[in-house]
């Protein structure tokens, strides 16, 4: 297929463009590297670095067999303080995307959407029914894109497919992770034996959990990838269906610290730090609906994917 990879220089674009062209599939890379890198952009997928709304129009009138769009504003914190920004260039860079679709004729669509549409759920796991109900912009401009999407598809035939993901870890030899504010935990804890932090801060050690700290699901970002590649071809003219993306277990922070010393063989300092505002205590996909109707399932484990960013943030 031809496809438009948006958000192609981000860390999941990246990884997800470079397997689509390994599966023999063609890829532009539509990316403004305003967070991305445009040395990420895998080699064979030409770059056009512009925004949604400047450039959609333009590369979809090409013709493209489909669009996986990962373009996005995604700081929970930032989009607290700045929740117009998250809602126009989410929701209105998204709408852009979908009207440059409808006029081209461009059939399906595979989106990023993410775990932060629940907000703090009622029972793990979670499922894709389960209430949505995002405590912060980021989770609700997503959420507002997975029901655009809905309408959109049934209204005017594009085939659409909602992926949630979790916590996404890992990196696919050269691709990685690379944000320039990092907050996500395994690289803040792997950029210590690097050196470049004295210690990682656990935030909220009194959790109603087992060890007191949060519970997060983690997904290697290479099963990610499989799964778009899966959803691309479960896109069905006129539908939109939404897949939650974990592994049905989680880890604490402190068993994700302990894996990334095993794998590190390094002591890694941890300053115990008061709660983050909006974590909340224990988040857990049920993946039961892709694996049925797909057939995906999670093959890399927690060790996998700490190895695997550890390999790529020292190369
Ligand atoms: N954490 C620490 N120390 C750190 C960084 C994180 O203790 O230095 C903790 C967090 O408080 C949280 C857990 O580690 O309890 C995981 O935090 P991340 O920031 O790695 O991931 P989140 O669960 O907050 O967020 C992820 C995605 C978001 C998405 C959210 C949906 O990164 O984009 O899942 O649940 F919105």
């Amino acid at each position: 297929m031809k496809l438009l990879v948006t958000g192609g220089a981000g860390y999941i674009g990246s990884v997800v463009a470079a397997q689509l062209l390994e599966a023999g599939h063609e890829v532009v890379v539509l990316d403004d590297c305003s967070t991305g890198h445009a040395d990420a952009v895998p080699a064979g997928a030409p770059l056009v670095r512009a925004t949604l709304r400047e450039a959609a129009g333009d590369v979809l009138s090409e013709g493209f067999d489909g669009v996986l769009h990962f373009a996005a504003k995604s700081l929970v914190g930032e989009s607290v303080e700045k929740p117009g920004l998250y809602w126009d260039k989410n929701l209105g860079e998204s709408l852009a995307l979908l009207d440059a679709m409808r006029a081209h004729h461009t059939p399906r669509i595979v989106f990023s959407s993410t775990a932060a549409t629940y907000g703090e759920p009622e029972r793990t796991p979670i499922l894709e029914t389960d209430p949505t109900r995002p405590t912060n912009p980021y989770g609700a401009s997503k959420l507002a894109i997975d029901t655009t999407l809905a309408e959109y598809a049934r209204l005017y035939g594009i085939g659409g497919v909602s992926l949630r993901y979790f916590n996404v870890a890992g990196a696919y030899g050269a691709y990685g992770e690379r944000h320039t504010v990092e907050t996500h935990l395994i690289p803040n804890v792997l950029a210590v034996p690097l050196g470049r932090r004295e210690s990682v801060s656990i935030f909220g050690t009194d959790y109603p959990t087992a060890d007191g700290t949060c519970v997060r699901d983690y997904i290697h970002v290479v099963d990610l990838a499989v799964a778009h590649l899966l959803a691309l071809d479960a896109c069905a003219p006129g539908e939109h269906e939404i897949f939650n993306l974990g592994s049905g277990s989680g880890y604490s922070v402190r068993e994700v610290i302990d894996v990334c010393r095993e794998v590190t063989g390094e002591p890694i300092p941890a300053a115990e730090s008061p709660r983050r505002p909006g974590d909340p205590a224990v988040l857990i996909a049920s993946s039961a609906k892709i694996t049925d109707r797909l057939g995906w399932k999670p093959e890399r484990d927690l060790r996998a994917m700490v190895a695997d960013a550890w390999e790529f943030i020292r190369s």
